[in-house]
């Protein structure tokens, strides 16, 4: 990094690829201006269309067709990689190689041993590497945190998790890298990683998982006729290839503090396109979070009259995290959304890439070595279906 810039690119301009060029775009502008000269200049994609058309949409310099021409780009400091997940690995050690700060996607890879070993290079790196576990951004998931540790809601009994979504529900949806790979690559990887990294960020480190339950309820899928972004549906041929993944997946937890948990996670629930669900119970009340409406939470507190007693709607606003003096209007009731999360991470890592001092900055983004963390977790409800649902013990 230069002392008055940063050159930044990202590479993958797909669904989530876009949210990260459009969060650099804006985060200078989030919050007071104390960061560096943003220089927004490439967006590679594989399938040169799409990152011309993302580097033309969101004001980037340039766009390139692949990860080598972003390491040696001398005007990049600050890379995000927004790839399917078994590309992960050599692009991010291709740029920890070449001197770049690098934001990767969750899971932080597709296989345990590919991500223990890019938190091993991160570890050597001399620059930054994070992962982009967007969720705990979510002011109001951030906001049942502080209820937690403040022992608003007393001690946590339970937490039930569900992340619902139907992007696969219809059997005409196109292969694409997400129905390939390993047991539990499939629906536990792609939502289940936020799922599972939430529960223990409102619930502390899970011991054990059990009772775990996949199902590939569509086996057969038929091939695309041109590029597939995202979750959207695109041309397909008359010819089909396996689904090697799981469409479903359901288990349980049992956390460090005493609590218990269950988490479901599904790509087929018809009419959920995207239904992450939270509530933490705890002695003294409870929270629920609902991203269909991101900019409320439900909270019960058992301290209210019992003539009064329910579950309240909280509108979020400028008391709540992430939202005051960086939202342009950031009164309650204006709302906000999913997209912003990616706003709040790309400002946070920003600042950290710009060595800028931790009380002025947001709280960091979760390291590598988190990301192995939520793999091994991933790798024992993986291991408990195997085992038709048994108790699988997490080492710390
Ligand atoms: N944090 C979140 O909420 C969130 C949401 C969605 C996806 N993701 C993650 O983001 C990553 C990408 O998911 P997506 O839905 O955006 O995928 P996508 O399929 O929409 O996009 C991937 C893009 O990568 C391009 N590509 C393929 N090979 C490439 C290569 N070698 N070099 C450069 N570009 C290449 C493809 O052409 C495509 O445009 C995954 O790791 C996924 O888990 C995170």
């Amino acid at each position: 990094m230069s002392q008055s810039s940063i050159g930044v690119a990202v590479i993958g301009a797909g669904m989530a690829g876009k949210a990260h060029a459009a969060a650099y775009r804006n985060a200078p502008s989030l919050y007071e201006s104390i960061l560096p000269e943003v220089r927004l200049v490439s967006i590679a994609d594989a399938y040169a269309p799409a990152g011309e058309a993302a580097a033309a949409r969101f004001g980037y310099t340039r766009s390139d067709t692949s990860w080598q021409a972003i390491a040696a780009a001398d005007d990049i400091d600050v890379v995000s990689v927004v790839v399917a997940n078994h590309l992960h690995r050599e692009i991010v050690e291709g740029l920890l190689d070449a001197g770049k700060h690098v934001l990767c996607e969750k899971p932080l890879s597709d296989t345990l041993e590919d991500a223990r070993a890019m938190a091993a290079a991160a570890e050597r790196a001399s620059t930054i590497a994070r992962i982009g576990l967007t969720f705990r951004r979510a002011p109001g998931i951030a906001y049942i945190r502080e209820l937690v540790d403040s022992g608003r809601l007393g001690k946590v009994l339970h937490v039930s998790i569900r992340y619902w979504t139907d992007y696969a529900a219809d059997p005409g949806t196109a292969i694409s890298w997400r129905f390939k790979g390993a047991s539990g690559s499939g629906a536990l990887a792609d939502v289940g990683s936020h799922a599972s990294y939430l529960a223990e960020f409102l619930a502390g480190d899970a011991v054990e998982v059990g009772g775990g339950r996949f199902s590939t309820a569509i086996s057969q899928r038929p091939k695309p006729l041109g590029a597939v972004s995202g979750h959207g549906h695109s041309a397909v041929s008359d010819e089909y290839d396996t689904v090697e993944n799981d469409d479903y997946a359901a288990f349980s937890l049992r956390f460090a503090g005493g609590a218990a948990g269950t988490i479901e996670v599904s790509r087929v629930a018809a009419g959920h396109p995207n239904d992450l669900q939270i509530e933490v119970f705890g002695e003294l009340g409870g929270a629920k979070f609902d991203q269909s409406r991101p900019s409320e939470i439900e909270l019960y507190l058992a301290e209210d009259s019992a003539a009064e007693r329910g579950y309240r709607r909280v509108l979020l606003g400028s008391p709540h995290p992430y939202i005051a003096g960086g939202m342009p209007i950031d009164v309650s009731g204006v709302g906000f959304g999913q997209n912003e999360g990616f706003l709040f991470q790309a400002r946070a890592f920003l600042e950290e890439v710009a060595g800028l001092d931790e009380s002025v900055s947001l709280p960091r983004n979760a390291d590598f070595g988190e990301g192995v963390h939520n793999m091994e977790l991933l790798a024992a409800v993986a291991e408990s279906e195997r085992l038709s649902g048994a108790t699988v013990r997490l080492d710390k």
